[in-house]
């Protein structure tokens, strides 16, 4: 988040270990049994599982391993994500609802057993996790929770208490969960799976799959990989094999992590009404603790994230007592509209496999799909609630409705020229850190000044599908609010589905 850095909101990444350094790009063509694209919690546990069973795997990452959302996350490892399982079970049924539990309930104890067996050092420690209310109303809907969450074997108990400064009216804990620094056992993963013979390049964008016979060519800028299976773990895969892209939407969200006068509660907690906010401890390796503080979602660039930050800021300062505000940033997920992840493939497509769609709880979700891709590569055809060809319910076919909608409006915005153009330019030129989108007689521009006060004009129509990508100055980069392809002042691009830059444009009125 390059574009916001002002003392009062620290440094503009998570606090966690800097990534080691970057392995060498891919550098010819090659082949192997399986290529794993992206190197988040699903690429690198699936290389690691995939190279544990003996596969050949190659994992291909466009930036860094654990650079994406995996390393941007609050690092939470958890079967409790939100008050679900009572959702899980009215719409999904006792069964679907039971698989969730028991299987992300599972992967909370797969990821410390990775931890202690290949020693990644990434400060997991033990934690209860909570869901705190601060209504009556809230109160209930914890009392409905819990009731569905024994039932399904979950470790849960309501009680009086939540590791908040709010007097709670109930909390719902959750307990031998865990934290983590997420970057660090990320990258932990993809060493590991190294350890176990993967071969792991960074700096390598997969820019086109060709289905052949027996497998898929892998096109890169270095040649073609030709694998027997690909996995598609890129957090949006394309190409879209299951309608993924209208079956999920992207939601951003920003954290800050602040010092606190006093101690910093060990336990996380997770507001489920007021503002809706997530919080845990991080120690850093100086042994200093902080307070790391997380909102809920929106849509790429529909909302002003330095408003955000600034609030997260004062909320820190004057509900937690922080004496300094030492980190910010944001990530995005996908969250899908049936409440259940997406993973496997398409019926016909046996040799690409994807999975998406955690709804910000893809640390134990990406492990869990990670085991169930394993699996299907290994000859396992066991069909879960999971399976990404799987047809969604009723309401997420609303959400999807609504989801297309939006879309639509994504697609025709900002394409009507208006006037006070040149008001709108100027506005930007010369100004660090400021974007805004044109309207002009050839199509929407996309104008910017970057932190060192180069502007740049550039095409504002997505190379994805053509949605108007909007500018985030709390990032510095251009989001597209359709499926969330993030793109820098200079056009590149910094996250997919897109794959092609935004290209120049003349500055309008000059
Ligand atoms: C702010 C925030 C906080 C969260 N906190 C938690 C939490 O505490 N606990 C929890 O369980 N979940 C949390 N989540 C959710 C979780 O982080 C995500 O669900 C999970 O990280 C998704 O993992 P992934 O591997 O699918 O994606 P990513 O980690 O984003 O990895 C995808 C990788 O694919 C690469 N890639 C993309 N396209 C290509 C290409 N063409 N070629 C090569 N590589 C490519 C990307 O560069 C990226 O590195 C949080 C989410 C957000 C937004
Ligand atoms: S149109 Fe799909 S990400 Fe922009």
């Amino acid at each position: 988040m390059s574009g916001l850095t002002p003392p009062d909101l620290g440094s503009p990444d998570a606090p966690f270990a800097p990534l080691p350094d970057p392995r060498p790009p891919l550098a010819g063509p090659r082949s192997a049994e399986v290529v794993v694209v992206g190197g988040g919690i699903v690429g690198a546990t699936t290389a690691l599982q995939l190279a544990e069973r003996g596969f050949e795997v190659v994992l291909l990452e466009a930036h860094r391993i654990a650079g994406g959302t995996s390393g941007r996350s609050t690092g939470k490892v958890t079967s409790q994500h939100g008050p679900i399982y009572s959702q899980l079970d009215q719409r999904h049924g006792r069964d679907t609802a039971h698989f969730y539990a028991s299987r992300n309930e599972a992967a909370v104890h797969t990821i410390a057993g990775l931890v202690d067996r290949y020693d990644i050092d990434c400060s997991l420690e033990p934690v209860a996790t909570h869901l705190h209310a601060l209504t009556s109303r809230g109160a209930a809907q914890l009392e409905r929770e819990a009731t569905v969450a024994r039932s399904l074997g979950l470790p849960a108990s309501l009680t009086d208490d939540a590791p908040v400064p709010d007097a709670v009216t109930a909390a719902l804990r959750f307990d031998d969960q865990r934290q983590l620094d997420p970057r660090a056992y990320v990258a932990g993963l993809a060493a590991a799976a190294e350890g176990h013979g993967a071969v792991v390049h960074e700096r390598t964008p997969v820019r086109k799959l060709r289905p052949r016979r027996g497998g898929v060519n892998v096109h890169t800028d270095a040649g073609v990989v030709a694998a027997g299976h690909v996995v598609l773990a890129m957090l949006t895969p394309w190409p879209d094999l299951v309608g993924a892209f209208a079956r999920a939407h992207p939601s951003r969200a920003v954290c800050v992590a602040a010092e606190l006068s006093g101690a910093v509660p060990t336990d996380p907690s997770l507001g489920v009404d007021g503002p809706s906010r997530s919080t845990r401890r991080y120690v850093t390796d100086a042994g200093t603790e902080l307070l790391i503080l997380l909102t809920s979602g929106w849509r790429p660039g529909a909302n002003d994230e330095r408003d955000t930050l600034r609030e997260l800021a004062d909320e820190a300062t004057h509900r937690w007592g922080a004496t300094r505000i030492t980190h910010h940033w944001g990530a995005m997920d996908q969250v899908s509209a049936d409440l259940l992840p997406m993973v496997g493939g398409a019926p016909g497509t046996s040799h690409i496999l994807l999975a998406t769609g955690f709804s910000k709880w893809g640390l134990t979700g990406g492990t869990v799909a990670a085991d169930l891709l394993a699996a299907r590569i290994a000859g396992d055809r066991v069909r879960t609630p999971f399976d990404a060809a799987r047809l969604p319910d009723l309401r997420g076919l609303a959400k999807m409705t609504a989801a297309g909608a939006r879309v639509g409006y994504e697609l025709v915005r900002d394409r009507i020229p208006r006037p006070g153009v040149r008001g709108g330019v100027d506005q930007v030129v010369g100004t660090p850190g400021e974007g805004r989108v044109i309207a002009t007689a050839t199509g929407p521009v996309a104008v910017c000044t970057d932190a060192d006060g180069v502007t740049c004009a550039l095409s504002a129509t997505c190379t994805h599908l053509g949605c108007t990508v909007r500018w985030n100055a709390a990032a510095g980069a251009w989001d597209c609010a359709c499926h969330g392809s993030r793109f820098a002042p200079d056009g590149q691009v910094l996250a997919g589905p897109a794959t092609t830059p935004l290209s120049p444009r003349d500055l309008p009125g000059r």
